[in-house]
């Protein structure tokens, strides 16, 4: 265990070349045993995530919130909800992580609120054109008596993206716009008092110490002008297209955001998640005076394929080269099938809310997976740039795909009638220890979702000094990226290799990547890392070699 740094934070730019890790706090760890994790829990683990060689932390919500869609619905934002702990905890997570030298960036959720937000009750029992409801999106329906929705626009999760609400009197009312769960009522952040909201929510937390914040749903705050009929639906309704996605009047927004957090100082930062393509559109949000960073949700969606992964590539450092801006790189999170699986099938990411489950088609190859996988995160940490790690893929974890339907919580499955499972087979409470109850993520052996048995293998304490675990690649690899300075790198393509192949060298770092079935030939060099044992001169398949050459 490291001894605690006091504050030696890197500088300013530290996003730009950071590793970052993302807790999922209801999954982390549960320090009181109600199956749910919590502050404290993450706290009690902080030594751990140092260990791990990462830099810095993002925190998915943990406010106060009724858990409709896991914390994105948020009730109160400058408070902690009990389940998770107290507002005092979250100082302190935040002092404690910067002890040991850890930047901590925390979500922030504005394209809707929770509706048990007090501005929606209020909202709710206001009449239709009052101050009120104009923080919302109110309006009347179509049709003789209203009772249409007002257009056709479809929620993320399945369903129509409006609810009807009754007025005081009992009389069926006017209509709310959603583009989530019915319980996520949507903002309107062409009124000035949403914005005024937003701005003391930054200060907030900016006040209690976080270094930055990613931001929920970046592309969705602003819908076109008079909310017009989507010509063609998309299921789920991601992306770029439509009325209500990626519309040019968001970057105001974040304009204005990144002059607040200037005023906290040069080390702030803002980090998108914005599902727009192309990536030549997404680094719209990284220009020089709005964001430091997005998602780059292209590579996570490209296959382990060497044509496919060169492409997205250069594309990537074309496109936030453009605006000046290294860029980001992610596999994993807790909206996408976990990489060890969707890695070890034909399965397509869709983005967001698709998810695979007993019922799905795909059968996916576990072992091929999680092979494809350590390669693909050995390739992705070889990139100049930042790179975003998901909880518990540092552990090999797949995603959990027998989890029975009464046991499932997210309100995809609900609102498409189990049509899609949704996202709770990448949701399901970490193993740290292979013989304690819960797999050691408490004491009490609960678990909000129910953990398969083969997570005990995978379990932390059994792979802590296995040279050939997954942890221990994890460990060299971030041990090595930063030894050898490879995130404030550059990328220079290296030629001679069979198709299969992606090849790079970044400094004195040679990266080679074996996408193909076959065993292709290995550069010399000392091998600093492998995915796969190498017994001859020769990289195995699916394998990621990194080779010092000078
Ligand atoms: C994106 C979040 O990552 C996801 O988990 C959430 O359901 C939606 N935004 C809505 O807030
Ligand atoms: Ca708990």
């Amino acid at each position: 265990m490291p001894a605690l740094q006091s504050l030696s934070l890197s500088p300013a730019d530290w996003w730009n070349h950071a590793v970052l890790y993302q807790i999922y706090p209801r999954s982390f760890a549960d320090s009181n045993g109600d199956g749910i994790g919590d502050i404290p829990g993450i706290i009690s683990k902080l030594p751990h995530i140092a260990d791990l060689g990462v830099d810095a932390l993002w925190l998915s919500p943990f406010y106060t919130s009724p858990q409709k869609d896991a914390g994105y619905d948020v009730a109160d934002y400058c408070n902690v909800d009990p389940i998770f702990g107290s507002l005092s905890d979250a100082e302190k997570l935040i002092e404690t992580a910067h002890e040991y030298g850890l930047r901590i960036i925390v979500d922030v959720v504005p394209n809707h609120s929770s509706d048990q937000h007090p501005w929606f009750q209020k909202a709710l029992a206001a009449k239709p054109g009052s101050r009120e409801r104009a923080r919302y999106m109110f309006r009347e329906g179509k049709g003789v008596a209203g009772d249409l929705p007002p257009n056709n626009w479809e929620s993320v999760f399945g369903g129509p993206a409006w609810t009807r609400v009754a007025e005081s009197d009992g009389s069926p009312g006017q209509w709310y716009l959603h583009l989530f769960d019915a319980s996520q009522p949507d903002f309107e952040w062409k009124n000035p008092e949403v914005w005024e909201l937003f701005r003391s929510v930054l200060t907030f937390w900016l006040d209690r110490g976080v270094d930055g914040f990613r931001v929920d749903v970046a592309h969705g705050l602003i819908k076109a002008e008079g909310l017009p009929d989507e010509e063609k639906l998309h299921h789920p309704p991601l992306g770029n297209n439509g009325s209500f996605w990626d519309q040019e009047g968001v970057h105001a927004v974040y304009q204005e955001w990144r002059k607040i957090l200037e005023s906290y100082g040069p080390d702030k930062m803002l980090c998108a998640e914005a599902w727009v393509m192309p990536l030549s559109k997404m680094a719209h949000y990284v220009r020089s005076d709005e964001m430091h960073q997005a998602f780059n949700f292209g590579y996570l969606a490209t296959s382990f394929e060497a044509e496919a992964l060169r492409s997205i590539i250069n594309e990537s450092l074309a496109a936030f080269g453009g605006v000046g801006s290294p860029s980001t790189w992610v596999l994993s999170n807790h909206d996408v099938v976990r990489h060890a699986t969707r890695l070890g099938t034909d399965f397509v990411s869709q983005g967001q809310p698709t998810g695979i489950g007993p019922r799905s088609p795909e059968k996916p190859d576990a072992l091929l997976g999680l092979r494809k996988a350590r390669a693909a995160t050995a390739l992705m940490l070889a990139l100049p740039g930042s790179a975003y790690l998901y909880q518990g893929e540092e552990l090999g974890l797949p995603e959990v795909i027998d989890i029975p339907d009464d046991r499932r919580k997210d309100p995809t499955f609900f609102r498409t009638h189990g049509e899609r499972y949704g996202r709770d087979g990448c949701r399901v409470p970490i193993p740290w220890e292979a013989g304690a109850p819960a797999y050691g993520f408490n004491t009490t052996g609960e678990s909000w979702l129910p953990q398969p048995q083969a997570f005990a293998e995978l379990a932390r304490d059994n792979q802590v000094g296995d040279p050939d675990s997954t942890l221990e690649l994890y460990r060299s690899l971030l041990r090595f990226r930063n030894q050898q300075g490879l995130g404030k790198g550059s990328l220079v393509w290296l030629d001679g290799f069979s198709s299969d192949v992606v090849a790079f060298a970044n400094g004195s770092v040679s990266v080679v990547s074996n996408t193909g079935e076959q065993p292709t030939a290995r550069p010399d060099g000392e091998v600093l890392v492998t995915t796969t044992a190498l017994g001859d001169e020769m990289i195995p398949a699916h394998t990621t070699v990194w080779i010092k050459t000078a």
